[in-house]
């Protein structure tokens, strides 16, 4: 039993050796010997960080099997674990295939596509030699003026708890009755992390990493549910939250990860801090890096992502224990659940990666698993200017599209944030996908002429005599604060492309984004409009729905403002006034 293994080696490690298990560091520091020298326990990519924008799954397995060698040649030889920002779908390799953000997929309202989606991305992970995902997160967005919406699957918390199904895709299904222990079934799951605990999509105007105030009962309803299921799916681990709840940095809270998350819910993986986490756990009184450890290591936090100042936290918290302002019962819980962590999921046994995945990455099956996901996650919230005159789906013969705005031929602004660098990819460059652009050429009839121009004049919109215009603008990527908007305004030339041409054409808008944006001044002008989110590399889906070969299915997960003035809005509110209200969504029929 994994409890008498962790047992009998957590007995026989020094404290130098349990200090280590608690410390992750950043890819770039763990060159050859610094793992075995300070019995480093994880290793990760930080806003995914790869070796090369193009590096192969044969360089990432290379990388990491070297790192496991140096962790390994240790006096007890335990494995470490690697960890990567695998968000929607392994976003961190070239080939791989890249899922619709999580807002897209809240829209499917399909639980099961997502666990799919899932099991594709522990395949995809592991094709590269990666055992571990900070992955899925679970925020409740309560104001798509944080940065992070995108990530968030939905407003409502009945919906992101449906959709803690990808957990057990990305770990496998948990044994009935294991409720709390952590489970991973073999080296084709990988281990999960629920983030960010807890209340990281309510802070006030969504700013990120800002302090959600709000009362114990309403942090329990609103944002804490999802770790409820996320607990009984055997989650391997838990990050903490940046933010603040009523001015308490969840980094130190001893109630929220100790008293509550492990004593009350018995959630038995590992607590890990996020990227620097517990740097921030800063007072007027305690601005300093001693004061950090022990608040963030006293409130529970296990693994520390520390990522780069790592000789400075070892040494920190060996005194601290030494010094008995942290007793070693502390440090032995954290290390047991790590341990047991790496015990169940086979670790030991299969450290290094297994060869016989690397056909995973990016595979036809996935991308076609991905196209589906995307044609579901769309949300038709216009088709025509009245209900009889339905402008979708388009004919495939129709004489001659225009297709403009800066999205239609861009996989960099269909990926969004956290594709092969944090912020996110310019382009078609680093990422192989399938453009919007692309798509609708490789789908209309060969009679059909369709004709780019990214940023059309009037002049030439009329004298192109189109019958029909398909407008694809949005948001450039972005990932955390980069991301963070006051106004939701459509970016420029946005605006401007969408009345060019849809005064003079019959136009259908795809707007490309991580959240609702400001439509009202424009609505009226088109003739079709559908939100499609932050599709991924799969632009086929989109042309999927447009020309009919699939109807329109997804609903709102988030609620369609009409004004920012109106943040924070969400269902359920008293004065709850909408464009579209959440759950909204036209639905069209598949062409026989
Ligand atoms: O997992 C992320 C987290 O969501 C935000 N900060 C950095 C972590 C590691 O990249």
């Amino acid at each position: 039993p994994v409890g008498a293994r962790v047992n009998d080696l957590l007995g026989r490690m020094t404290l130098a050796e349990k200090i280590g298990q608690m410390t992750q560091i950043e890819r770039e520091n763990a060159t050859t010997g610094v793992l075995s020298k300070y019995f480093i326990g994880s290793v990760l990519s930080g806003g995914g960080s790869v070796p090369a924008p193009q590096a192969s799954a044969e360089t990432w397995v290379s990388m990491v099997n070297e790192m496991q060698k140096d962790a390994l040649s240790t006096r007890l030889g335990i494995p470490m674990i690697y960890g990567i920002d695998a968000v929607h779908g392994h976003g961190n390799v070239y080939k791989a295939t890249i899922f619709p953000h999580n807002v897209g997929l809240g829209a499917t309202r399909d639980p099961e596509l997502v666990k799919r989606i899932g099991e594709a991305t522990a395949l995809e992970v592991r094709a590269t030699g990666i055992p571990y995902v900070f992955a899925p997160c679970i925020a409740v967005c309560r104001d798509p003026r944080w940065g992070r919406c995108f990530e968030s699957y939905s407003e409502d918390p009945k919906v992101v708890q449906s959709m803690t199904t990808i957990i057990s895709g990305l770990q496998g299904d948990a044994p009935p009755g294991s409720a709390g222990r952590p489970y991973v079934g073999g080296s084709k799951k990988v281990a999960a992390c629920a983030k960010h605990y807890v209340g990281d999509g309510g802070t006030f105007n969504g700013i990120n990493e800002g302090n959600t105030i709000i009362d114990k009962n309403g942090l329990m309803k609103i944002h804490m549910p999802a770790y409820f299921n996320s607990i009984i799916r055997g989650v391997s681990t838990i990050m903490v939250s940046y933010n603040s709840w009523n001015g308490e940095k969840m980094h130190g809270n001893h109630f929220l990860i100790t008293d509550f998350l492990k004593s009350k819910l018995k959630f038995r993986g590992f607590v890990i801090s996020d990227w620097k986490g517990i740097d921030r756990i800063t007072t007027p009184q305690h601005l300093n890096y001693t004061y950090s450890i022990q608040a963030g290591i006293s409130a529970g936090i296990d693994m520390i992502m520390v990522p780069f100042t790592y000789t400075e936290f070892i040494d920190g918290l060996t005194s601290q224990v030494n010094n008995k302002i942290i007793p070693m019962s502390r440090i032995d819980d954290a290390v047991y659940r790590i341990l047991r962590v790496k015990f169940t999921m086979g670790l030991f046994e299969n450290p290094y990666a297994d060869p016989s995945l690397a056909g995973e990455l990016g595979k036809q099956a996935h991308r076609e698993l991905a196209r589906e996901a995307v044609r579901k996650s769309l949300v038709l919230l216009k088709n025509g200017k009245s209900a009889y005159t339905p402008l979708l789906p388009l004919p495939k013969k129709a004489g001659k599209i225009l297709v403009a705005g800066s999205h239609a031929d861009n996989l960099g602004n269909q990926c969004g944030g956290w594709t092969i660098t944090w912020q996110g990819l310019t382009g078609n460059n680093n990422t192989a996908g399938t453009t919007i652009l692309s798509a609708i050429k490789s789908t209309v009839d060969p009679s059909t002429e369709v004709v780019f121009s990214e940023n059309p004049d009037s002049a030439a919109v009329d004298s192109g005599k189109y019958d029909y215009a398909i407008v694809v603008v949005g948001e450039p990527p972005y990932a955390e604060t980069f991301g963070d908007n006051l106004n939701l305004t459509i970016p420029a030339p946005g605006p401007s492309v969408i009345q060019t041409v849809c005064k003079s054409v019959k136009c259908v808008v795809v707007l490309i984004s991580g959240r609702p944006l400001v439509l009202e001044p424009y609505i009226d002008a088109i003739d079709a409009f559908v939100a499609a989110w932050l599709p991924g590399t799969e632009g086929q889906g989109v042309a999927d729905a447009l020309f009919g070969d699939y109807g329109f299915t997804g609903k709102l997960g988030h609620t369609w403002f009409k004004s920012v003035d109106q943040l924070p809005m969400n269902v359920g509110d008293k004065h709850y006034d909408p464009l579209f209200p959440f759950g909204f969504g036209l639905t069209t029929e598949a062409k026989k």
